[in-house]
């Protein structure tokens, strides 16, 4: 029995909603190729795309330790699976791609166990997966990676993960310049305590946001996507973020922001067009001042 899965990337906290907000794209994404074998345990055969960055070890790679903790819930480390993880996105890019090779390989387990446990079920072992390349379990990359579109983590403990409805022509312009910002890094930089006049603003453009996807109003969604608690501390790790900001803001932006802990950022956008021509200008901006990047156009 072999079986391959293909789970996308996704934008985390959607500006405003840190830890409790975040949408999958189509693409990109990575691949997970699991096959049944003999000999019991878990191991991962080969990694392509990582540059040699991810461990082979299967305790300390994120889609083996899943899988593992999966095995081990369902009572099967009698069995054997072999795991090959087909990179195809930046590690490190803030589009959750830790996430991505983590659910890729829950989704597979899942198949080949005649999905005993439903998509929502299989979260907290995701999560798990967050914790080890992390250091914090967060799900606001894990949960839409598995359900698709919007989602809310509107509580952790206990876990409480919400579909959202979103405008179906929703695009994302996504630009990754390619400087390294690790999550545990770019984590440990947020002041762990608020004053509450920014409490009240942030919990307002959350509540706006939301209500802006049930709507369909882009005029309230971009309003509301300013976030006062992280930003301003994590947008220092991303070249020209100001800059960048105007730019797709000039050119017909709903909203713009950093893509999870960065260094990626993305745009709204109600239409395919205006994202293309968003992520032409962004990519240009970042070559201006000697910066590579990548770009990605997808719906929501
Ligand atoms: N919510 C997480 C963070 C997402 O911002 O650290 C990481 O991609």
């Amino acid at each position: 029995d072999t079986v391959k899965v293909f789970a996308p990337a996704t934008v985390a906290n959607v500006v405003c909603g840190f830890d409790v907000l975040g949408f999958a794209v189509n693409a990109p994404g990575d691949e997970v190729v699991m096959r049944v074998t003999d000999k019991p345990g878990v191991i991962i055969s080969k990694i392509t795309g990582d540059d040699g960055r991810l461990p082979l070890n299967p305790d300390k790679n994120t889609v083996s330790a899943s899988v593992q903790d999966y095995l081990k819930h369902i009572g099967r480390t009698d069995i054997g699976i072999d795991i090959e993880l087909h990179k195809k996105m930046p590690i490190g890019s803030g589009l959750g791609s830790s996430s991505a090779s983590t659910v890729a390989g829950l989704f597979a387990i899942n198949t080949l166990f005649d999905n005993q446990l439903s998509n929502q079920e299989l979260v907290p072992f995701a999560m798990k997966g967050e914790e080890l390349a992390c250091g914090y379990g967060h799900a606001d990359n894990v949960a839409p990676a598995l359900l698709g579109g919007f989602v809310l983590v509107r509580s952790y403990e206990p876990l409480d993960v919400i579909s959202l409805p979103f405008p179906q022509d929703m695009c994302a312009a996504i630009v990754y310049p390619e400087v390294d910002v690790p999550t545990k890094d770019a984590r440990q930089m947020i002041r762990s305590k608020v004053l509450l006049k920014d409490a009240v603003k942030q919990w307002g453009n959350v509540a706006g946001l939301v209500t802006g996807l049930f709507t369909n109003d882009y005029d309230l969604i971009g309003r509301s996507m300013v976030d006062v608690l992280v930003e301003p501390t994590r947008s220092i790790l991303i070249p020209d973020f100001y800059k960048m900001r105007s730019i797709a803001m000039e050119m017909g932006a709903v909203s713009f922001g950093i893509s999870g802990s960065g260094p990626s950022v993305f745009a709204l956008t109600k239409d395919q067009d205006t994202a293309h021509l968003i992520t032409q200008a962004l990519q240009k901006q970042l070559k201006s001042i000697q910066i590579n990047s990548l770009s990605f156009v997808s719906s929501v």
